[in-house]
């Protein structure tokens, strides 16, 4: 048995079912890469599922993180600390925001706004009593809990984990007719509309342009908040900031994730005005990590580099070289390439019975690590550290990839 063999045994002996990896067994990143057990060294196309846009192993973001874990790690929120207070401050004024609330993961922001939206409906809109609708998109996917999955479509998320939380309306997504009609009928009722401004776990579509504009203002119209998750697209994985941004929309309420630590631990943040979060009191929500000491360290350190290596910039320009070089790889396997900045997606048409888990097997063979999000699309989002020479080298491999199949 390899070493590779061994791990992937312990993981399939002793652990839960609830993953399908690629099999490949990683030991070490650095930057763009990341490297086998035996030695090999592959591209990272899912930067953990867009959690590692600063690259693995950033040394100023691994520096706060080793410098805290040394001094102070957790107090709960019990106590005050030295790193939340400037933590908090930086990240409103990064974002324009009266106020946040850390939280760990991003299922759990997503839970900590909808508590937020549905305070708000009762407190500030008055809607009555338990009558508070939260509108969401078909396709959605926000995590795992049941309130959550609550919302979804996909069977997969939801079946058998019933009975359900009520208090959602789900609507086409990229349907600005379909929310309009749903707030007509039951605008007075509903407090929040939550949305990716690209859904990026089902297959990273992108709404048509303008939708995320017109979604806000029909929002306005009826009182009802504007609640971005951007735990996937937010923190320049898009080519802008925020993906709102491409539409000049500043979300009520502002939900991150992921990149907010630079792949480093789990952080995430709910961010919104004192009208909204000065809803929810003392005693009335929280986590015993969120915000802990190395959090708040490390989402400085993390975000700070964002900044300072202009990573929007990169992924706007990188991403427009990588969708026209894919779209220049003449194969009947290539349906379509979509995307915004380093959040792309190639459509794979089966040929020969070969998909799109044949091409990342492929991919992984020659050095690339890339997984389909559904059947048949494959997500490509290298961390924004990228080169525009590695990610040319990475194109030639996806390339070389298809065309092994013809
Ligand atoms: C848009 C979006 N929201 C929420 C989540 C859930 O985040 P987490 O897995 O940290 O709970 C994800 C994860 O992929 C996501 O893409």
């Amino acid at each position: 048995m390899t070493k590779s063999e061994e791990f992937m045994e312990m993981e399939q002996r002793y652990g839960a079912h609830n993953y399908h990896p690629l099999p490949v067994v990683l030991n070490k990143g650095k930057g763009a890469f990341v490297w086998d057990v035996e030695g090999k060294r592959y591209f990272d196309f899912l930067s953990a599922y867009s959690a590692v846009n600063q690259g693995h192993c950033h040394p100023k973001i691994i520096k706060a993180l080793c410098d805290q874990a040394q001094t102070l790690t957790l107090t709960s929120r019990a106590f005050y600390n030295d790193c939340l207070g400037p933590y908090e401050k930086y990240v409103t004024e990064y974002f324009g925001y009266d106020k946040v609330l850390p939280m760990n993961t991003g299922a759990e922001a997503d839970e900590t706004a909808m508590k937020l939206a549905r305070r708000w409906g009762y407190r500030v809109k008055h809607i009555p009593e338990n009558k508070a609708i939260i509108i969401c998109c078909e396709g959605n996917f926000h995590g795992r809990t049941i309130s959550i999955v609550s919302m979804s479509v996909d069977p997969d998320a939801y079946l058998d984990y019933g009975p359900f939380t009520p208090g959602f309306i789900k609507i086409p997504y990229n349907d600005t007719k379909a929310l309009a009609e749903v707030l007509d009928k039951y605008g007075k009722d509903v407090a929040g509309f939550l949305v990716e401004p690209i859904q990026g776990e089902a297959g990273v579509y992108v709404p048509d342009d303008g939708y995320l504009k017109t979604c806000y203002d029909l929002c306005k119209k009826h009182n009802v908040l504007f609640i971005a998750d951007e735990v996937q697209t937010g923190i320049a994985r898009t080519g802008k900031m925020l993906a709102c941004d491409y539409e000049n929309v500043h979300p009520d309420i502002l939900i991150l994730g992921k990149a907010i630590s630079g792949g480093v631990i789990p952080i995430s943040a709910v961010l919104a005005d004192d009208e909204i979060m000065l809803t929810i009191g003392p005693g009335e929500h929280g986590s015993t990590y969120g915000g802990f000491c190395l959090a708040g360290r490390v989402a400085v350190a993390a975000l700070q580099v964002v900044k300072d290596e202009h990573l929007t910039e990169k992924a706007e320009k990188l991403g427009k070289i990588f969708r026209d070089e894919i779209n220049k790889i003449k194969s009947p396997m290539i349906e379509k390439v979509r995307g915004k900045g380093l959040l792309n997606a190639v459509i794979i048409k089966p040929m020969n019975g070969k998909e799109a888990w044949d091409v990342c097997l492929k991919m992984r063979d020659l050095g690339l690590l890339a997984k389909p999000t559904h059947k048949h699309i494959i997500r490509f989002a290298p961390p924004l550290v990228i080169t525009e020479d590695e990610l040319r080298e990475a194109i030639a491999i996806i390339k070389e990839a298809i065309l092994s199949f013809e």
